[in-house]
């Protein structure tokens, strides 16, 4: 899988892989989408202290690090699944710390030398726990997260993480009461996200799309 940097609409980096055609966030801009749909409308959404985060593809890790500098009146443990990490010599060239602010550097450096599988505090606030597995393969925790960042690839290039085998292990993994938050609003994902039980709301979307989702597991 080849993958190439890119830079997007509002000045921040992300990835585009040409095999699929396909990028890791908007064009329109990745940090403005995943402060949108992530953090303002995920994160900021929950009012618990001790938050359980799941992340699904942690790609560039640039949910975990808005996450973590959001994060400083809750405690957070962040769980995020990749199957193909990305390259280090990519991350090193994102430049989401020049974009958000240079005393976050310690920071992002920590997410990314973090050793996958093992349980890592990064702040004093946040525990991260990289997982390399496929998501298929991976034995979730049931009953745990507040909330999941369902961050796949979209439903055009990858339909199998959108089935509803995958959303059936998202909704056991979640407490009741919460939250499975996805940039995608299509419809017959909404509908899939119903028959299983879940409470779906459509929210404004970022720059560039008209929707996203929140699933809700009652
Ligand atoms: C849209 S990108 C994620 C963007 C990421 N959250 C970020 O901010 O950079 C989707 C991610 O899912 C990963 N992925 C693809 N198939 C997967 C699978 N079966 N299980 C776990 N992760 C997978 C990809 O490698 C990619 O990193």
């Amino acid at each position: 899988m080849k993958r190439r940097l890119i830079l997007t609409e509002d000045g921040s980096s992300s990835i585009y892989i040409e095999e699929m055609n396909e990028h890791y966030h908007s064009t329109h801009g990745a940090i403005q989408e995943a402060n949108h749909v992530f953090i303002f409308n995920g994160l900021k959404r929950i009012k618990k202290n001790n938050v359980n985060i799941f992340e699904l593809g942690f790609g560039t890790g640039l949910n975990a690090f808005l996450t973590l500098i959001h994060s400083s009146d809750k405690m957070i443990s962040y769980d995020a699944i990749e199957a193909f990490p990305v390259e280090n010599e990519l991350l090193q060239n994102l430049n989401y710390v020049k974009e958000i602010g240079g005393e976050f550097d310690s920071y992002f450096q920590k997410i990314h030398s973090a050793k996958w599988e093992i349980p890592t505090e990064i702040s004093r606030f946040f525990e991260l726990h990289k997982i390399q597995s496929k998501i298929q393969n991976y034995n979730i925790k049931a009953n745990h997260y507040d909330v999941i960042y369902f961050d796949a690839f979209g439903p055009r290039a990858q339909s199998e993480m959108w089935n509803k085998v995958i959303l059936q292990k998202m909704h056991d993994a979640l407490v009741s009461g919460g939250e499975l938050i996805t940039y995608c609003a299509q419809g017959q994902f909404k509908r899939d996200l119903k028959s299983l039980g879940f409470e779906v709301i459509a929210l404004p979307g970022p720059p560039g799309k008209r929707e996203m989702t929140v699933a809700i597991k009652k």
